[in-house]
């Protein structure tokens, strides 16, 4: 199976981005499924009902989340009717929606995606999410119940992400961190046969601090002194994240590479 995930779509920029350049790409890629983290797509906080179905529109199969899930109020009661949304795993035990769930792709292949927070350095408190994740992985496991699996990880700690690599090793297609929005360099398949990447980075403009616009984060940083909103940067958008092909019948990685198309970064593609 040949798989796209795109990270964190920042603001009005990384729509337009997704939206104009998503479907050449599924074609041009011969995609078989793709997803899309879209916990920043509106205002650089949250997802609103409108702007996930303008990313499904323009070829995500799967929307994802993060601690930005529900910024955006219209969330709460979409996530509960649009099967295509996944929040994480542990983010709180009332929580609308549902994180983790299994897709069809071309030819009834079965798809997990599964999403969890990490806990260090985050804002607030979350669950343990290995041991989410491991009920996920073991309850649809690859190879078995589903042909592929995808798992975004989204923490700020490197660290954590690594451990949730190897953790889920041999057990997911791929496990990508997300939330940083700045892509690393670590693209590998993990021992056990897992594609890993520690975070897919952001489609945003990266004329920006983390895709906000400069001006309001470098004050802040340069003078101590908050003086007005953080708004996403305008500029063309680069899409940033992970590609991935995998063997049907284990479900585990035989290639992955890192992408970026259009805007400021060097282009990669598969
Ligand atoms: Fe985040
Ligand atoms: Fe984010």
């Amino acid at each position: 199976m040949k798989l796209l995930f795109l990270g964190d779509v920042m603001g009005r920029a990384g729509r337009a981005a997704v939206t104009r350049r998503l479907p050449g790409l599924r074609s041009d890629w011969g995609l078989d499924f793709v997803v899309v983290n879209g916990e920043n797509a509106t205002s650089g906080a949250g997802l609103s009902a409108a702007h996930a179905k303008a990313l499904l529109e323009a070829g995500a199969d799967c929307l994802t989340l993060g601690d930005h899930a529900f910024d955006q109020k219209d969330m709460m009661a979409f996530i509960e009717q649009e099967p295509r949304i996944v929040r994480p795993l542990n983010y709180a035990k009332g929580a609308p929606g549902k994180g983790a769930r299994v897709f069809t792709a071309p030819g009834g292949r079965k798809v997990l995606v599964a999403q969890a927070l990490g806990q260090v350095f985050m804002k607030r408190p979350f669950d343990d999410p290995f041991s989410a994740l491991d009920a996920v992985l073991k309850a649809q496991p690859l190879g078995g119940a589903v042909q592929a699996a995808v798992v975004d990880f989204h923490c700020e700690a490197t660290s954590e992400k690594m451990a949730a690599g190897h953790w889920c090793d041999g057990r997911a297609s791929l496990v990508v961190g997300t939330h940083t929005h700045v892509p690393t360099g670590d693209a590998q398949i993990l021992r056990g046969g897992t594609a890993y990447l520690t975070d897919a980075g952001m489609c945003g403009d990266y004329d920006s601090v983390i895709g906000m616009d400069k001006a309001e984060p470098m004050r802040r940083f340069v003078t101590g002194m908050p003086k007005g909103r953080f708004e996403p940067a305008a500029g063309e958008a680069t899409l940033s994240g992970v590609y991935v092909e995998t063997d049907d019948r284990t479900g585990l990685a035989t290639r992955v590479r890192m992408i970026r198309v259009g805007g400021r970064l060097e282009e990669a593609t598969p």
